[in-house]
């Protein structure tokens, strides 16, 4: 498939699957520069306007490197999707990062009902966050590594608007103007390749409109 023939609308503005997938925000020191990764919207998925309009769609997890952050576009808000190396899973289980955290149990509807533990996630491996500062909604910078936002720092994710930070799983810290921590959409883990946005894993319901604040 070519990319004019994905796109949505050829009387207007190119619109293809590639929008949706649009940068690889960043990834830990050890992976380097991003590779590229642009084939990993699904051909399966549905067409960029049906995207676009909140349809769930497939993202090719498998290109995505150990401690890399890309980032797809749902709904009009960006959506997080970081492979997870097991540095940065032991980070979220530090006693010191725990007593700095205004809601380390992710007790506030934040996210699914799966996941709701220690990871906010169905694999702790995947970390899956609609990418939206619950302050007044900046887009966070992806800071995996450690001291890169002043010592003591394990990694996470700073909002650079008025100052708000974040934890390896979206978890929002005491003393910072964002009151929640960040939203998990409702998503599924397909197989070991594929990892939908947008639909839940079988018999769940959620839905991010019951989130306390996106
Ligand atoms: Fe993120 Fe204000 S919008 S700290």
């Amino acid at each position: 498939m070519t990319d004019a023939s994905l796109h949505a609308n050829p009387q207007g503005p190119a619109s293809t699957r590639r929008d949706f997938l649009f940068v690889a925000t960043g990834a830990f020191a050890a992976v380097g520069t991003a590779a590229a990764i642009w084939p990993l919207i699904s051909q399966m998925s549905p067409d960029a306007q049906t995207i676009a309009a909140g349809a769930a769609f497939d993202v090719d997890i498998s290109a995505v490197a150990p401690g890399q952050q890309i980032s797809v576009l749902w709904r009009g808000h960006p959506v997080f999707i970081v492979n997870r190396p097991a540095a940065a899973l032991a980070t979220l289980k530090e006693a010191a990062l725990i007593a700095n955290l205004r809601d380390p149990d992710s007790s506030v509807l934040q996210q699914p009902p799966y996941a709701r533990n220690w990871h906010r996630s169905i694999d702790p491996q995947w970390l899956v966050l609609v990418g939206v500062c619950t302050h007044l909604g900046c887009i966070p910078i992806f800071e995996p590594n450690k001291d890169q936002q002043g010592p003591g720092w394990p990694g996470g994710y700073f909002c650079p608007c008025h100052g708000s930070k974040y934890d390896l799983a979206g978890r929002v810290y005491q003393n910072v103007p964002a009151p929640y921590n960040l939203p998990v959409p409702p998503y599924r883990i397909v197989n070991a390749k594929t990892l939908r946005v947008g639909e839940n894993p079988p018999g769940e319901t959620f839905s991010i409109d019951e989130v306390t604040q996106l």
